[in-house]
Formats: structure tokens, sequence, C-alpha cells
């Protein structure tokens, strides 16, 4: 007889404990009996635990290839979560089964040792398992739905309680959760006024709201929000960098004239454009969107046009702004010139237009949907014993139930957005529609993004600089340990489980759309090294810095509001401070808001931070050095921003790997 030491760990979970009666199979070139791992009357199998066990075959078994399990009921059915199996041979061999996976039922279970595999190498003769198997299980679990026409496909899930046990949150995330939603109101002091559907009546009771939970970008926005040049600095580093880009040509139906911008003769904007200093955010995705009614009262949403000037000490100063599409005499072109209240008012209306549509397109679309096709495709397409699965698993932890929620709490008839939010209700559809019908491969590509938007030399630009670091470490880290399994291009080509997974992806996320410039299919390893990166780029780091900074940017509401419930003035001269508070969204509206940001800003305590994975699918020594590698660099980036940060006014803290989540999961 020849005994294989065997290790069970049950992963530390909550209700990770099973009582029921387990066995298992070794499998290699012959296999074990299926043998009852031994139990005292206390369990092996309690969260946490770590159990030994002795197989006696007569024979060695060869190569380990797969272990099968299963467990029986021994008082009741329960749940297990189990997170490795490790088996010694005699020899003196050890063979990792990463698994990180609830076994429900009394179903045999078949888990692949840890070497990844791609198909065409995939040789082992294995009964009972195959590939294919595998995926058609997991593809009768995570169905496709479309939740409207137009927009990225989503997960079907009847019901909270129908999600499976493996893209559940945590016991300490959905408690932590719950208990942020249903404080949120208290904690910040709202709950007495969140039902007052009244107008502030005067800017000093906008200041109140912030008393009990102040950060210190809040603090800094709340004195600095009525500055050009920070209105200017928050297309860089503000919630929304993603719009801004350089003006190389005026646009014919936003007429500025140098008379209307530069009062003295100054500058030219012919000149400014030659010398790169004019810049553009457009909102022309808003344009003809259906405006929200909140509290009876019809609200307004704008599609603004504003022009931006570098000036020699390097801030980026607001030039004109107008705030609908089409030019005309109802329409005027407001400038820093103007009354002091026309020129704020303009500023709050283009404002509320950057929330509405960066909370849609540049958090909601580019990254939560995304993520979640992504994440769908991996399932239906990849089995776990595939590298990019291994590579990939970890930065989807929790993104399909944030979305299921998202989409029931947020997103739905009587979800926040429809209760709080300009674009609420019809608009949220059109904007989605119209933001995915725009939507590039490039602009999801940071380094292509800033180039292309114009933006490489533009002084001051943390979310760039910080950024593209972020992008290089995440590329050279997937490029070295996908270049360890895909030595040529050959191979990717090869690779049908890979190309089915870009294929589902360009289908269900980008519609089939080849204007986004998607991939629909991998030629070379560079193409799927760049995709992949985007992949992790977009579901961590790109998430954090448009998340993160939702209630330091907009905990003062004046700065992001949310909805505005008075049109813009279309003639000059009128407005007063009066106009500016009746425009404002009423009392309940920006306390639900505050209290929205803030739970999507507030990250939970089992967060699991860029480069850490504590699910450990790969058991190879080279990606096993390269994540160590990776955590260096993110540890170096991360010191190197917080070095950068003493010197700045407002520290650019969104793209410190410190506070990046592996994965899209607030
Ligand atoms: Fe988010």
């Amino acid at each position: 007889m020849v005994d294989y030491e065997v290790t069970v760990f049950t992963g530390d979970l909550a209700f990770a404990s099973t009582f029921d009666n387990v066995y298992i199979k070794l499998v290699g070139k012959d296999e074990s009996k299926r043998t009852l791992l031994p139990r005292s009357w206390m369990s092996p199998f309690f969260k946490g635990k770590v159990s030994h066990f002795t197989i006696s075959c007569p024979a060695f078994l060869g190569k380990l290839t797969l272990i099968e399990l299963d467990k029986q009921t021994k008082f009741f059915q329960d749940s297990w979560y189990l997170a490795k199996v490790e088996v010694t041979s005699p020899e003196g061999h050890t063979y990792h089964f990463p698994i990180y996976h609830w076994i429900t039922d009394s179903d045999v279970h078949r888990f692949r040792e840890g070497t990844a595999l791609r198909i065409f190498e995939d040789n082992d003769s294995l009964d009972k398992y195959s590939r294919q198997q595998e995926l058609q299980q997991q593809q009768k679990v995570y169905c496709w739905d479309v939740y409207e026409a137009g927009i990225p496909h989503c997960m079907k899930a009847d019901s909270f309680l129908s999600l499976p046990c493996d893209i559940r949150f945590s016991l300490t995330k959905i408690t932590e959760m719950a208990y942020t939603a249903a404080k949120g109101l208290a904690e910040l002091e709202l709950r007495e006024i969140a039902e007052c559907k009244e107008n502030f009546t005067c800017i000093e009771d906008i200041s109140h709201l912030l008393s009990a939970h102040r950060t210190e970008t809040s603090d800094y926005v709340c004195q600095h929000w009525k500055e050009d040049a920070f209105f200017g600095y928050q297309f860089l580093n503000g919630v929304n960098p993603m719009l801004i880009q350089r003006c190389t040509s005026l646009l014919e139906n936003f007429p500025v004239n140098d008379d209307m911008v530069f009062l003295h003769g100054q500058h030219s904007l012919a000149d400014e454009m030659e010398n790169g200093n004019i810049f553009l955010c457009d909102y022309k995705l808003l344009d003809g969107v259906q405006a929200n009614t909140i509290n009876g009262k019809k609200q307004y949403l704008m599609a603004p046009l504003v022009l931006l000037q570098k000036t020699p000490d390097d801030k980026l100063m607001p030039l004109a702004i107008q705030l609908k599409q089409k030019p005309g005499d109802e329409n005027p072109i407001f400038v820093p010139t103007d009354s002091e209240y026309d020129w704020l008012l303009a500023k709050i209306f283009v404002k509320s237009a950057d929330f509405n549509l960066y909370e849609l397109s540049a958090h909601l679309l580019r990254i939560h949907l995304l993520a979640e096709v992504f994440t769908m495709s991996l399932l239906h397409n990849l089995p776990m014993v595939h590298p990019l699965y291994k590579l990939l698993k970890p930065h989807t932890r929790y993104t399909l139930q944030i979305n299921y929620l998202a989409r029931d709490l947020l997103l739905s008839k009587d979800g926040d957005l429809a209760k709080f939010t300009a674009s609420g209700g019809e608009g949220v559809t059109t904007i989605l529609q119209k933001s995915l019908s725009s939507l590039t491969y490039s602009s999801l590509c940071i380094p292509d993004d800033i180039a292309q938007r114009g933006l490489t030399d533009v002084p001051g630009f943390y979310y760039r600089d910080d950024g593209l670091k972020i992008w290089n470490i995440i590329h050279s880290f997937v490029s070295n340990v996908l270049r360890h399994y895909y030595k040529t291009d050959d191979e990717v080509q090869q690779d049908t489980e890979l190309q089915n997974w870009i294929q589902e992806i360009f289908e269900h996320g980008f519609l089939s759309q080849e204007s986004t410039g998607i991939p629909q299919k991998f030629s070379t390893v560079d193409e799927m090294v760049k995709f992949v990166t985007m992949v992790i780029f977009t579901c961590s780091a790109q998430h954090t810095a448009v998340n993160a900074g939702q209630y330091d940017f907009g905990a003062w509401m004046p700065n992001n509001p949310t909805s505005l419930q008075l049109p813009p003035p279309t003639e000059k001269g009128a407005a007063n401070e009066k106009t500016m508070l009746d425009t404002f969204p009423d009392v309940n509206t920006t306390v639900h808001a505050m209290a929205i940001t803030w739970l999507l800003s507030t990250q939970s305590s089992d967060r699991v931070l860029l480069g850490q994975y504590p699910e450990m699918h790969f058991t190879e020594e080279v990606p096993l050095q390269e994540i160590l590698k990776f955590q260096e660099n993110l540890k170096k980036l991360s010191a190197d921003i917080k070095d950068r940060n003493k010197k700045l006014d407002l520290p650019y803290t969104y793209f410190d790997p410190e506070v990046i989540e592996n994965s899209v999961s607030i």
C-alpha cells in the first residue's frame, strides 16, 4: 500500500463550514477509491480550518490530474466553501487543487490540478470530466438577460435570493453595506429633513448638511466651488476626468469669438488653439434627453459646451459656456465677465450635467456594465484550469451582485436615480444607449484615450500621470503572465476558449457594433495582452478613480447638483442669489443624493486591494513570482503618489494602489 497525504482548506468565510460527510477520489493514471475523509465528533471542515488525512492506495496513481469530491448529508443539508486541497504523493510531490467554490449539493464535483492548461494542450484523458461539461454547467447557472435594448446585456436573476452562492457578498460586506445604507441619513444627521420637499432659502442651510461628515476634499470643495480655477481643475482631477479634450477648431454650434472671451484683445482663439491652450467639454450626449420630474416639479438637464484656456500659470480657466447644443438668442454664451450669478448659474448647470453624464456613462456603463459582461463571458467560456480564468477571476469579485443591486435599487423605475436625479426615469436608458453607441475601445485604454483627447502634456493632470503608471504596471504584469503561457500568435489563434471569450464580450457587451473598435477575436499575443490589461484596469483602477471621490466632490451639493429645478437664464442680467437657490434641488433630493454618494464612497472592511490574491488560482512558480513583482511595483507607486501629494493643495488619491480594489464591488 502507498499513502497519499491530503490537506483540505475550508475557506474563512461566514457559513463556510459543513457538518456533512465528505468523500474524495484522487485521479491520476489510475484512481483511488472514493474515500470518506474521516471525522471525529467535530467536523474537520470548519470555517478557516486546515485538516489532514491519509488515503491509502494499493499502488501509485501516477501524476495526479483531478480530484472528485462530494458531500453527503450527515445532519442537515448545508453549504461548504472549499478553498483548496493539497495532495502529497508517496514520492513527496505536492499537487495543488485551487477551488474557491461553494459546494451546496450532494453531486460529485471535479476539480483540476492547478497547472494552467489551454484547450489545445489539455491531453489528460479524464473519463468523467471535460472542459466543455464544466462550461455547460456554468452556462446553465449564469444566463444572459436584456435589461433594456441598446445597452450591454446582464446576468439573469429573478431575485436577490436566486443569486448563485459563488458570486454573493460575504456576510461582512452585506452587513456593512446594509448598515451604511440604512443608517446613511442618520449618520449624516440628515434624517429629520429627508422628507422635506422645500427649496433651500439660504446657502448656510446647505453648509449645515455637511457638519456631520466632512472629508478633507469636501471641505476644500466647499471653500473653492465658486472659483473658475477649481471649476477647470475638476475636469482633470475630479470624479469625471473623461470628457475634456484639446480643442483645435471651434464648433459651428458654439459660436464663440475673440471679442467675447478676450475683451482687451490680449489673445486670439486661433492663436491659442494653435498653441494648444484651448480645451473643450461637450455634453452632446445629453442633448434631447427627457428630464425627470421630482417632487411633482419639472427638472432641467442641459447639454452644455464649455471652452477652457490653459493660462501661463498652468491653470485651466473656463472662457465660455453655452448650455444647450443649438445656438440661438435664448441660449446665450456665458462668459466670466457676466454678472456673478449669471456666470455661477452657468457653471452650476454644467456641473449638474456633468454629474448625470458621468454617473451613467463614465461610471455605470463604461465600468459596471462592462465588468459584468467580462465576468459573464469568463464564466461561460473559460474553465477553471485556463490561465486567463486564473488571472481574471479575482478581478470579478462581487461584480455580478453589486450590479444586480444597482439595477434593483438605483436604476429601477422606483429606484434612487428616478427619485433624485435629473436623468432618472426615461433619461437613464437614453443616456446609456447613446453612450454605448459612441463608446470606443481606445477610450477604454488610458494611453490611447489621453493621446486621442490631446492631453499628453497638460500640466497638473494627476488622473493621467497616475493612471498611465498604473496601466503600465498592470500591462507589464499581464504581459509577463500571459506570455509565459502563449509563446506565439499561433497559440492565441488556436485557443478556441479564449476566442469565444472575446467574441461573447463583443456580442453581449458591445452589441456587435464594429464601430466600437472592440476586437472580435485575438490574432496576436499583443492584442490579447492589451485587452486583458484594459479589463483589469477598468475593473480596478478606473473604477476607483471615478467612484471613490463621489462624496468628496458631491457632498457640497452646489458643486455637483444631481438635478436642477428651474430652467437656465435665457437672457443675461436677471439672476440673483435667490434664482440660484430656487434652481437648486429640494432639500430631500439633496440629502438623499448625499446619503447615496456616501454609501458608494464607503469601502468595505473585507475589500481586496489591487494585486492582492487571497484566492490564489495560480500554483506555478512563474505567475506566483509575477504576482510578487506586481505587488512590489504597486507598493512603490503608492509611495510615490503619497510623496507627490504632500506638495499639493488638494491631494489626488484615487489612483493610489492602497485605495484601489481588485474588482468592481461597490
Ligand atoms: Fe461603482
